[in-house]
């Protein structure tokens, strides 16, 4: 009988093990309450989520500017934040034994025109959705300045030897993604 890897560990090149091949991916979703945190609605979806059996479970964008939000009910982070919804939101999304990782996002231009806020992204090309652009706010180009000051917003986790322990860095066209695991911390 051939068994299905699916269900088998996977030890990244880090020594991270992920307890089998199944992931959530990252997917918003706007379900943040008031102050952009997550509550008792985000805690109970995690929690869903896990219980589910995944593997890994990566959250859906964490914004860390409330300036900067794809969407109204956009979870941000920031170093003023009380950490007990994240933490317990933390708790909730490792309760069934997942690897879980916070993907922390600045939108760039991935901004909807009806939030009213400004677009700022690496330059000032607009998103072209044809017939639908609209909808999408004007790019308005940063400066070094700007994005050296987004940058510093990023958290920077560090481990018991303060060692950083960002897992992955990635700048991409639209967005300054940072996905960090927070499963450990
Ligand atoms: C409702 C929704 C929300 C999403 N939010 C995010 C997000 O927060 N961050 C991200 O990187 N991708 C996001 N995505 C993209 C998904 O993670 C995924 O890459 C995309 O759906 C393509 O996956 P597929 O090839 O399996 O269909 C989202 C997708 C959907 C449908």
């Amino acid at each position: 009988m051939t068994v299905s890897r699916c269900f088998e560990p996977l030890t990244l090149p880090n020594g991270i093990v992920i307890p089998n091949r199944l992931a959530k991916a990252a997917m918003e979703e706007n379900m943040a309450a008031e102050g952009q945190v997550p509550d008792r609605r985000l805690w109970s979806l995690y929690e869903a989520w896990a219980k589910g059996g995944v593997g890994l479970i990566i959250t859906g964008n964490v914004m860390i500017d409330p300036r900067a939000l794809t969407g109204p009910g956009g979870v941000v982070l920031q170093a003023s934040n009380d950490l007990m919804p994240f933490k317990r939101w933390a708790q909730a999304a490792r309760s069934g034994g997942a690897q879980v990782w916070m993907q922390i996002n600045h939108p760039g231009r991935q901004v909807m025109a009806a939030m009213g806020q400004v677009a700022w992204a690496p330059s000032a090309v607009n998103v072209d959705l044809g017939k639908h652009s609209k909808l999408i706010a004007p790019a308005q180009a940063m400066s070094e300045a700007e994005i050296r000051l987004t940058i510093q917003r990023l958290p920077i986790l560090r481990n018991k030897h303060g060692r950083p322990v960002l897992r992955a860095w990635k700048f991409m066209r639209r967005t300054v993604i940072c996905s960090a695991n927070f499963s450990r911390h």
